[in-house]
């Protein structure tokens, strides 16, 4: 069966074509009438595209599988950036020659070009056009990897530095955002690529859309296991269990469609694998991890035994569990050293509901009065374990760790300590994907690139999708993934718009079959429960929003509106009093 007989069967098309007329008519309300640029995914790389594209006067059309924009800079924390205003008044003394040193360093075999473009970029290009935005740059956190402190936070974490910049595209009248649309398919020929396909996950039917160039920023595969496995690197078995630890999107579906019109793929088996993942008691699936972090525990492995300097290099840790097997270990501390537990990878994720879901789950906290009583809850040896904590403590009293140099000698650093105030706590963790190092290549301009190196016209890619281009090596640091995918966003849409010369844009009607489902009344939470309970795809994020509005039992009325009553964003309007809730959980 052709494209155009599967387009014309579905259900979309008829509606497709009453919009066009609409749109002869009535512009403003179905969206622009035709599109000179296709943005796929609208993350921190595809919202940035959009701006710089419709900023060059293009017409652009963002589609995107969720129902709402943001990407992985919603869970995110910050920034690396350089030379800012802000380390200036820390008294952070920073500068292009050493923060280039540093990125080479970490990740030892990084893309010297982009690291290069990225460090001199992201004052001018990242910094100062988020604060353009009203972003706020509220603190900067040291990390090992970096010889000045420059892992920059925004108030509100990265979510902080993405809402202004979706908003700004929401309210761009040269911007249409098209949701809950999963791209399916490059339209490419010999000569280059001139639109995309898109599944609508709600509806089912499909659309065609053509455009002069088309923007891939659709984001990593850390959340594909087929894909995470097949490029896993092959000096190492695949651990088991592997928890999830990217978004729900994260599908890698980009990588398919750019190989499909001949892109190359790079780098695909450097993948940024944390080794401090739980299993998330919230999913039924049993795949996905939550990030737990306890910078006064002790690591120990099944024997009981510590194995390396917990404070050390997050890379040192992440290889050694990696290449042991079972990939495992436990943190283990005590009552004093639970207040800096850390458990992070949803907004659900209060104090009271780590208390109530996590803490007291023994399958994932083992608790004991004494350290054997802890050993035998976690199924540790107990012997074992009371050496290692005795040992442990009578270093803390010396001031040296005479075994893995946490503390003491030429080490700088606090003395941790003593880990001997019962109750004892131990949680088992295990490797966790994350983020995607490798992916579709590109040149200096963000241009797709085929096997032979040669860019295919119309096709640029920008951000996790293209593996951030290599600026990470072989071992992601913090914060270097973000900032360069708002600098390539903003290249790929400079350079998509650029090809816009006058009368060599090839515009073509917008064909889009927006569904409009039902509106459920106002305030009536049992409207809500057949919707939440169904697996309905194309409402995932709805999902997540109203089972947290069921559990906080908050009234519909304190994010829905009369100008946006209980029911979908449809217009540009609803869409931008949509957007006033995100902060409510992000
Ligand atoms: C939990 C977590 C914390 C992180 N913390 C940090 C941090 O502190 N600092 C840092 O620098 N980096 C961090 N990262 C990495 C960083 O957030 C990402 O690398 C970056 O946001 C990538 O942006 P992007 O726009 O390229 O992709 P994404 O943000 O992944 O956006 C891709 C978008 O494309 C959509 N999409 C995917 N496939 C399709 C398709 N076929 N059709 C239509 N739409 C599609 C997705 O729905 C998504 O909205 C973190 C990542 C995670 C998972
Ligand atoms: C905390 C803010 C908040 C509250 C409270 C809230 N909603 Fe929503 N609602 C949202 C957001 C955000 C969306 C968009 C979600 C998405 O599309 O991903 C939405 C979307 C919807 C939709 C549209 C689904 C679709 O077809 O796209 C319906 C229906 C809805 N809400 C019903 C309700 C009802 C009924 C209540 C009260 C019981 C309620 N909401 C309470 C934030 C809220
Ligand atoms: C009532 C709470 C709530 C509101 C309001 C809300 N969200 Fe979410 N959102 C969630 C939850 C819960 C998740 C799932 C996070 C997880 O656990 O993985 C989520 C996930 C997301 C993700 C996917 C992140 C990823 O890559 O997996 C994006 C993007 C997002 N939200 C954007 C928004 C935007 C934009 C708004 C405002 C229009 C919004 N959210 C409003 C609760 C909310």
């Amino acid at each position: 069966m052709t494209i155009h007989a599967f387009i014309s069967r579905s259900a979309g098309v008829l509606l497709a074509a009453a919009m066009l007329v609409l749109a002869g008519c009535k512009p403003e309300a179905s969206g622009p009438p035709r599109t000179d640029v296709i943005v796929v995914g609208a993350g921190m790389a595809g919202l940035a595209a959009a701006i710089e594209a419709a900023a060059g006067g293009a017409r652009v059309t963002v589609l995107d599988s969720n129902s709402v924009g943001g990407g992985h800079a919603i869970l995110a924390s910050g920034f690396s950036l350089v030379g800012t205003p802000l380390q200036e008044r820390m008294g952070y003394r920073d500068d292009v020659e050493t923060a280039v040193a540093d990125i080479l360093a970490w990740g030892e075999d990084a893309d010297p070009w982009w690291v290069r473009r990225y460090v001199e970029a992201s004052r001018p290009e990242v910094h100062d056009w988020l604060v353009a935005r009203g972003v706020q740059f509220a603190m900067i956190l040291p990390n090992p990897e970096d010889s000045v402190p420059r892992f920059h936070l925004p108030r509100g974490a990265a979510a902080g530095a993405v809402l202004p910049v979706l908003r700004e595209a929401l309210a761009n009248e040269r911007i249409s955002f098209i949701w809950n649309h999963e791209v399916s398919g490059l339209l490419h020929d010999a000569s280059g690529v001139s639109g995309i396909r898109a599944r609508d996950l709600r509806g089912g039917g499909e659309l065609e859309l053509h455009a002069a160039a088309v923007i891939l920023a659709s984001g990593g595969f850390e959340s594909n296991d087929r894909l995470v496995r097949e490029h896993w690197p092959a000096a190492r078995a695949v651990p088991d269990p592997l928890y999830v630890g990217a978004g729900h999107f994260a599908t890698g579906g980009g990588l398919q469609l750019a190989s499909d019109a001949g892109a190359a793929l790079v780098r695909m088996d450097r993948q940024l694998v944390y080794v401090t993942g739980m299993p998330d008691p919230r999913d039924a699936a049993g795949r996905r991890g939550l990030l737990v972090l306890n910078p006064a525990a002790i690591m120990v492995d099944g024997s009981g035994r510590r194995f390396i300097d917990e404070a050390g290099a997050s890379k040192d840790i992440e290889a050694l569990v990696l290449s042991r097997s079972p990939a495992t270990y436990w943190l283990v501390f005590d009552e004093p050293a639970r207040a800096q537990l850390m458990i992070r990878g949803g907004p659900w994720l209060d104090a009271g509901t780590i208390e109530r879901e996590i803490m007291a789950d023994p399958a994932l906290v083992s608790r004991g009065g004494d350290i054997r009583a802890l050993a035998l809850a976690a199924g540790l040896p107990a012997d074992g374990l009371a050496a290692t904590v005795a040992r442990y403590n009578r270093f803390v009293r010396e001031g040296e760790d005479a075994d893995f140099r946490r503390f003491g000698g030429a080490t700088a650093g606090r003395l941790p300590p003593l880990l001997d105030t019962p109750p004892f706590y131990a949680i088992q963790l295990f490797p966790m994907t994350r983020k995607s190092m490798g992916g579709v290549a590109i040149d200096h301009q963000t241009r797709v690139l085929d096997a032979a190196g040669q860019p295919i016209r119309g096709l640029y890619a920008a951000g996790e999708v293209t593996g951030i281009a290599g600026i990470n090596g072989s071992h992601g640091g913090s914060g270097t993934f973000l900032g360069p995918s708002l600098l390539q966003g903003r290249m790929a849409g400079q350079a998509a718009a650029a090809m816009l010369a006058p009368g060599r844009g090839v515009v073509t009607p917008l064909a889009t079959a927006l569904r409009t489902p039902a509106t459920v009344p106002p305030d009536d939470p049992a409207l809500l429960d057949g919707r939440l309970a169904a697996d309905e795809p194309g409402f995932w994020h709805f999902r997540q929003v109203h089972r947290m509005v069921v559990q906080r039992e908050l009234a519909c009325g304190d994010c829905h509106r009369a100008a946006w009553p209980p029911g979908p964003a449809r217009t540009r309007e609803q869409q931008l009093l949509q957007f006033e809730a995100c902060t409510r959980c992000h």
